[in-house]
Order: C-alpha cells, then structure tokens, then sequence
C-alpha cells in the first residue's frame, strides 16, 4: 500500500465525507448513505447520496465536472464497482480522471469487496483505506458482513420493571413517545410479536412532522390469531407476517391483507433465520418494538445490538404485569448511555457479543 502524505488535511476531509454520511443516513435504504469530498486545483465539491439510495454521492459529485485537474475524492465508504439501479461509481471516478481515493472503510457487500479496489489498481487510481469510524458505513458493513439486519430494541418500563399495565395502555410521557418515533425514523423495518398486535393494534409508522417514511412491518403470528379490528387498520396493510398456520380459512383471510411468510418456528436458530428472512427481503436496520416475550427470544439468541429501555417513573405493584427484570444479563450487555427526561429515563444498552457470521 502507498505511503500517507499530508495525513492531516487529508484527515480533515474524510472526516467531513463521514459527516455528510449522516445527512440521508437513515433515508437511502436499502442504500448505506455515502459522504463524498472533491478536492482538487480548480474546484472543491460535496455531496451525499439522495433519499432512497440515489444517486450515489459520487455520481451525484462527478457526473457534470469537466476537467478536473489532480482530482482527489474522500468517501465515508469506498466506491460501488457494480451497476444496479444505479450507474457504477468506480466508472464514473475513472471516466473524470480522479487519482487519488481516500476512504474510511470497505464495504462488505460482496459486489463491492474486493473489486473496487482491484479495477481502480488496473486503472492507475490510488485507494486508501483509512479505518475511520463512520456510523452510516459501519450499520451497513454489520448486515453485509453478518446477512443479517443490525437489531436495536425498544421497550417501555415501569419503575418496578413491568413492560405492561392491567389497565393503561401508554403509560410513558410524550417526550418519550418522541423518543420512540425517532427510534423508527433511524431503522427501515419495525417488528413486534401476536400479543402487542391484538392488544394495541398499533399503527407502527414514524410520527415525526417533515419525515415521510415508510417502514416495513414485520409480524410474528405463529397460529395467524388476528383479532377482526386489526384488518380494519390500514396501517397495517401489507405488512409481512411469519406463521405457520395451516388453516386454510385463516390463511385467505390473512392473505387479502398481509404478505405471508411460512415459517417452522420448531426449528434449531428460529430467531437467527426470521432476521435472515428479514435481510433477504432487503432490510438492514429492525426495530424490535415488544412485547417482553418476543424480545427475550431475539436477546436469548444474541441478536440484539442495541436495548433502548425507557423506564418511567411510576410504580405499576399489582398492577404490573410481564416483568422485564430477567430478559437484562449484564454480562451480555453494558449501559452506555442514560438520558433522563421529566416523567422517564432513557437507558441505552450495547450487546458485548452479538451473533457473527462465520
Ligand atoms: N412496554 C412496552 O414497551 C410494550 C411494547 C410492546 C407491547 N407491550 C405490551 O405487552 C403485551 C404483549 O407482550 P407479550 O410478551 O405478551 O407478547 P408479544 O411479545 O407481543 O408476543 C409474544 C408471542 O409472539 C410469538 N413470538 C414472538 N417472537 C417469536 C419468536 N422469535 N419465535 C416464535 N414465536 C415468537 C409467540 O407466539 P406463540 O405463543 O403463539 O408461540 C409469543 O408468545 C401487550 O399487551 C402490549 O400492550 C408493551
């Protein structure tokens, strides 16, 4: 690999192209958002990657230059080798004369890996792998890497750790509540167990003004249990339930509404294979919203990235019901972060070890 010269400067712009990453970061699914950085003689420019994963920001970056002189490119992860839906950015870095790249990491989509950084060699351009960290590519390189989507957690507690009141349905403020949609904003699929479905008949979309975005919905139904009032909910529509019903009358039914997914649930690594169903279908980033009984399965497989637990402070006693106090292990998760509101407190979680593909 080339020796680094002016690591400073160049140090600088990556970290502005890892910036510009958190720009579109949670809005170019199945896309990662990319930052991207010109540097050269006769001009400077920037770019990020639009809403819905295009165009690449290097596209975007290059396409209208003309003569470029002593080109240098900064990206937050390095340049796409492969036409998809949209054109190749290494074409595109070649065509306009770039020489050097500095990156902040690979990508490990396997269109990706490797081959960028072999074309580029043949074609005489520089690539340097800077190691950076940047949130937007490391997300994308977790399910790349491990094929399935990172898993972040959300749930809500009383102060005596019941996830549930006899009878209130929310029982957490409305900062907390804002908390929750910002929680659905930064994934691209939610998923939750019978129980919440039927008991909450819960809309699942992201309810922040100025952010339109669709999330998918995932829900685990194993018997198809749909209580009448939830085919009446169009929040729902479409959405993709894992079952393994064989009632052909409920299946129909079901059918009209949602996307069915057969699934042995009686299988070895069943948790593993409904996320791997999940990154299948083009999911990167879910959002497991409860109940308590479908997050302890995803914890009890170590598939759980990251725990938001809102605590409130309120004592439910003989009202609670389905506790939380066993599903946190603290040898498998550390705190990282405490936020405290008015009413509740947010507790963020960090898995030490969480499933990795081998
Ligand atoms: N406090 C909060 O933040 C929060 C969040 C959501 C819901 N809730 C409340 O909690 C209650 C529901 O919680 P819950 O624990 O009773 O039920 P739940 O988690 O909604 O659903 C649990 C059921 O879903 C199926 N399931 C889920 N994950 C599975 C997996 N990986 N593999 C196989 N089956 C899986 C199982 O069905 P089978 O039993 O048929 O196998 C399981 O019994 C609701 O009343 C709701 O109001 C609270």
């Amino acid at each position: 690999m080339p020796k680094i010269k002016n690591k400073k400067k160049d140090t600088y712009f990556l970290k502005l192209s890892n910036k510009l990453s958190e720009i579109n970061q949670f809005l170019t699914y199945p896309n990662p958002c990319v930052g991207a950085v010109l540097v050269s003689k006769n001009k400077n420019r920037i770019a990020f990657t639009g809403k819905g994963g295009s165009p690449h920001a290097e596209y975007k970056l290059l396409k209208n230059e003309k003569n470029i002189q002593n080109g240098k490119l900064y990206t937050s992860l390095e340049p796409c080798s492969h036409r998809g839906k949209n054109p190749s950015c290494v074409e595109i870095i070649i065509k306009k004369r770039i020489n050097t790249i500095f990156t902040s990491c690979r990508d490990f989509d396997k269109r990706v890996f490797e081959n960028t950084e072999k074309i580029l060699k043949n074609k005489g351009v520089k690539i340097y792998y800077y190691n950076k960290i940047c949130e937007a590519s490391s997300n994308h390189n977790f399910s790349c890497k491990n094929r399935i989507p990172y898993v972040s957690a959300k749930i809500a507690i009383s102060n005596d750790n019941y996830t549930k009141h006899k009878f209130k349905r929310l029982f957490t403020s409305n900062e907390a509540l804002k908390f929750a949609h910002l929680k659905r904003y930064q994934a691209d699929s939610i998923l939750i167990g019978k129980n919440t479905l039927n008991d909450d008949n819960p809309k699942l979309n992201c309810r922040i003004n100025g952010i339109e975005k669709n999330i998918c919905k995932f829900l685990i139904n194993p018997n198809l249990d749909i209580k009448s009032y939830i085919f009446k909910n169009n929040f729902l529509t479409n959405s993709y339930i894992f079952h393994e019903s064989k009632d052909l009358k409920k299946i129909k039914k079901a059918n009209k509404n949602f996307r069915l997914i057969y699934f042995k649930f009686n299988q070895l690594h069943a948790s593993l294979k409904i996320l791997k169903k999940i990154y299948e279908l083009g999911y990167k980033k879910l959002l497991i919203e409860g109940g308590a009984n479908t997050l302890q399965r995803f914890m009890d497989a170590n598939l759980v990235n990251e725990l938001n637990i809102v605590k409130n402070k309120q004592y439910f006693n003989k009202h609670g019901l389905k506790s939380l106090s066993k599903i946190i292990k603290p040898k498998k998760m550390s705190l990282i972060e405490t936020i405290l509101l008015e009413d509740d407190s947010i507790l963020i979680y960090k898995a030490k070890n969480v499933y990795r593909y081998n």
